[in-house]
C-alpha cells in the first residue's frame, strides 16, 4: 500500500507478520535512521512490488508533522522534499502527482518565508519553510491550478510517466479547485501563523498542566512569561477576582498602564463586554485614546469560569502595523480560556479535597468517642506534621498527605477494647500488646480506601524507632517510610505535653530536652532539626487547637 521515495538513501527492506495481527508489515531501514513503516492486509498481493502514488511518513518528524497541519488548515497538498537533492521526502496526500520544474527547483534555497509564483502554464507554484527531517533542510512544495480550464502539460507529463489513464486523469482535473495566488498566499500565511500559535498554546498547556494545583498566581506569572514570546506588544497584564474583589493583579515589566488605570479600564467596559474579547486598534484621536493617553491599541479578554467572569487578561500596544488582528486575539483568549478552565479544575481538586478531608474527620469522630483523648489530639499531630514537613521543604501533595495521616494515625484504635483505652490505671503485659495493634488494624481499615492509600505508611509506621526498637514491623533508620517519621516526632510531642486523667503533661522545656536526647536513637534527627527550626509556629498550632476537656 505504500512507498517511500528515498532513492538517494542507502535502505534494506525487511518483512515480518505481526503475530497479533496477521498482517504482513515491511520497514524500509534507511541509513539515515529513519524508519518507513508500510502495512497491508494478509495475502493482498506481492509484497515486493510497491505502488509509487502513496508515501507513508514518519508521523513524529516535525516536517511532516507541520506540513500536515497546513495541509488540514488550507486544503492545499504539500510535497517534503529536501531542498538540496529536490528529493521527495513525504507527501500529505498520496494521490500528488509530482510536479517540480527545474525553474522552480533553482529557486527553492533562497526560499525564508511563504512563496508564491504563478506560470503561465496554469499552475500556481507556492512553497513554505518547513523544520528539518532527518537532519535535511526541507520545504514544503505544492501546486494548485490557476482557473478550471488549465490542462497544464507537466500534470499530463506526469500522469503519463505514472501510466494514468486518460479517464484518470480527467477525474484528476475534475476534482481540482482553482486559485487565485494571493489566496493560496493568504492560506498559506494565516496557517503558517496559526500552526506556530498552537505549537507555543501546547508547550504553554504543558506547561500549565504540570502546575497541578498550584494556586492562580503561580499560573499567572506563566501566562505572563510566555506572552510577550507570543505577541509583539508593549505590556500584558492578568487581573483575577475573588468573591471580595480583585485577587490577583500581575503584570509584565513595560506594562504602559498601571494598576490603577487598569482598574479604570475594567470598570470603563465590563458592562459591555460579555464573554467576548474586546479589542481596540487605532485609540490616537479617539474618546479612549485621550482619556488613556499611553495607550494606542489594546485588547481586553474576559476569563470565564463556568458561567462567571473570575478576571481580565490586557494586553497593549501591539508592535505591528495591523493591530492586533484575528491571529493575537485567538491567542490571548486562549490563554484566558486555560486560566478561567485551571481555576474551575482548581475548585474542583479543592471541592475534592474538602470532601476527602470531611470524611477523614467524620472516621476520626468515631474515635474521638472512644478515646477523650484523641479528641484534638489526631488535628494537632496533623497540623505539626505538615508544618514540620513544610520546614523540611517536601512537595505539596505529600503534604496534604503527611495532614491526612495524621489525622487517621490513630484510626486502628477503633478496634481495641474500650475499657482499655479508658484504664485510667498502668496497662498490663497483655493490654499493652493490644494496644500496639492500633497501627496494623488502622492500615487494615485504611486500605480499602483507594483516596487514602498514600496515608498508609504514616498510619502503620508512626510508632517504629529508628534503633529498630519501635512496633508494629520493628523497621530501622531509612526503613520507616519519611512519613511516618514526621508523625512520630508530631504525634510523640502531643503525646508529652497533654494531660491525662493521670499525669499533668510535661513542660515545653523537658519535651524538646527528651527530643534532643532521642534524635537519632527514636527519632530521625533531621525531622528534630525542622521541629526546632519552626518550633515557635508549632507551639501556635498547639496553643490554637488545645483541648479544653480533656
Ligand atoms: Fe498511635
Amino acid at each position: 500500500m505504500g512507498r517511500v521515495h528515498s532513492a538517494s538513501l542507502p535502505s534494506a527492506c525487511v518483512k515480518f507478520t505481526s503475530a497479533t495481527t496477521g498482517n504482513s508489515r515491511r520497514l524500509r531501514v534507511c541509513m539515515t535512521a529513519s524508519i518507513f513503516v508500510e502495512e497491508r492486509p494478509k495475502n493482498s498481493g506481492e509484497l515486493e512490488q510497491v505502488d509509487s502514488d502513496t508515501t507513508l511518513i514518519l508521523k513524529s518528524q516535525p516536517a511532516f508533522v507541520r506540513a500536515r497541519q497546513i495541509a488540514k488548515l488550507t486544503g492545499l497538498r504539500l510535497l517534503v522534499i529536501d531542498i538540496e537533492t529536490h528529493e521527495v521526502l513525504g507527501k500529505t496526500d498520496p494521490t500528488t502527482l509530482e510536479v517540480l520544474p527545474e525553474k522552480i527547483k533553482r529557486h527553492l534555497r533562497r526560499i525564508d518565508s511563504v512563496w508564491v509564483v504563478e506560470q503561465t502554464s496554469g499552475l500556481v507554484f507556492y512553497a513554505i519553510p518547513l523544520p528539518q527531517a532527518f537532519g535535511k533542510v526541507t520545504l514544503g512544495i505544492g501546486y494548485v491550478l490557476s482557473n478550471s480550464d488549465a490542462r497544464p502539460h507537466a500534470i499530463t507529463l506526469a500522469a503519463a510517466q505514472r501510466d494514468w489513464s486518460q479517464q484518470r486523469l480527467d477525474e484528476w482535473f475534475s476534482k481540482q479547485v482553482p486559485c487565485s495566488p494571493s489566496i493560496v498566499e493568504r492560506l498559506l500565511k494565516l496557517a503558517d501563523g496559526r500552526v506556530e500559535t498552537d505549537s507555543q498554546m501546547s508547550l504553554l498547556s504543558e506547561e500549565i498542566n504540570e502546575l497541578g494545583t498550584q494556586l492562580d498566581h503561580a499560573l499567572a506569572e506563566i501566562c505572563l512569561e510566555r506572552i510577550p514570546g507570543l505577541i509583539p506588544s508593549e505590556g500584558c497584564a492578568i487581573r483575577i477576582d475573588d468573591a471580595y474583589g480583585e485577587a490577583i493583579y500581575l503584570s509584565t515589566a513595560d506594562m504602559p498602564i498601571d494598576k490603577s488605570e487598569a482598574a479604570a479600564l475594567i470598570a470603563r467596559f465590563e458592562e459591555q463586554i460579555g464573554s467576548r474579547p474586546l479589542v481596540k486598534n487605532d485609540l490616537d484621536g479617539t474618546l479612549l485614546g485621550t482619556d488613556f493617553p499611553k495607550l494606542k491599541s489594546i485588547v481586553m479578554v474576559p476569563i470565564i469560569e463556568g458561567s462567571h467572569r473570575i478576571g481580565w487578561l490586557i494586553d497593549c500596544n501591539i508592535n505591528n502595523q495591523q493591530g492586533y488582528r484575528t491571529v493575537e486575539v485567538s491567542l490571548l483568549n486562549s490563554v484566558a480560556s486555560i486560566l478561567g478552565t485551571h481555576r474551575c479544575n482548581l475548585d474542583l481538586y479543592l471541592q475534592h479535597e474538602e470532601l476527602l478531608i470531611s470524611f477523614v474527620h467524620s472516621l476520626v469522630s468515631t474515635l474521638d468517642a472512644k478515646d477523650p483523648y484523641t479528641r484534638d489530639h489526631s488535628e494537632r499531630v496533623a497540623r505539626f506534621a505538615r508544618r514540620i514537613g513544610q520546614q523540611m521543604k517536601l512537595p505539596f501533595d505529600d503534604l496534604q498527605d503527611i495532614y491526612l495521616a495524621g489525622l487517621l494515625h490513630d484510626v486502628g484504635k477503633v478496634g481495641i477494647d474500650d475499657r482499655i483505652l479508658r484504664k485510667k490505671e498502668c496497662l498490663t503485659d497483655d493490654e499493652f500488646a493490644q494496644i500496639k495493634q492500633h497501627p496494623v488494624i488502622g492500615h487494615r481499615i485504611v486500605s480499602g480506601l483507594t483516596n487514602l492509600k498514600k496515608t498508609l505508611p504514616g498510619i502503620r509506621s508512626h510508632h517504629e524507632r529508628i534503633d529498630g526498637l519501635g512496633y508494629p514491623d520493628g523497621l530501622k533508620g531509612d526503613e520507616i517510610p519519611m512519613m511516618a517519621r514526621i508523625l512520630s516526632v508530631a504525634d510523640s510531642y502531643d503525646a508529652m505535653l497533654s494531660s491525662r486523667t493521670y499525669r499533668k503533661g510535661m513542660s515545653i522545656e523537658k519535651v524538646e530536652s527528651i527530643l534532643t536526647d532521642g534524635a537519632g536513637t527514636q527519632w530521625d534527627s533531621r525531622v528534630v532539626d525542622a521541629y526546632f527550626s519552626c518550633r515557635n509556629a508549632i507551639a501556635r498550632i498547639s496553643q490554637q487547637y488545645k483541648s479544653v476537656d480533656v
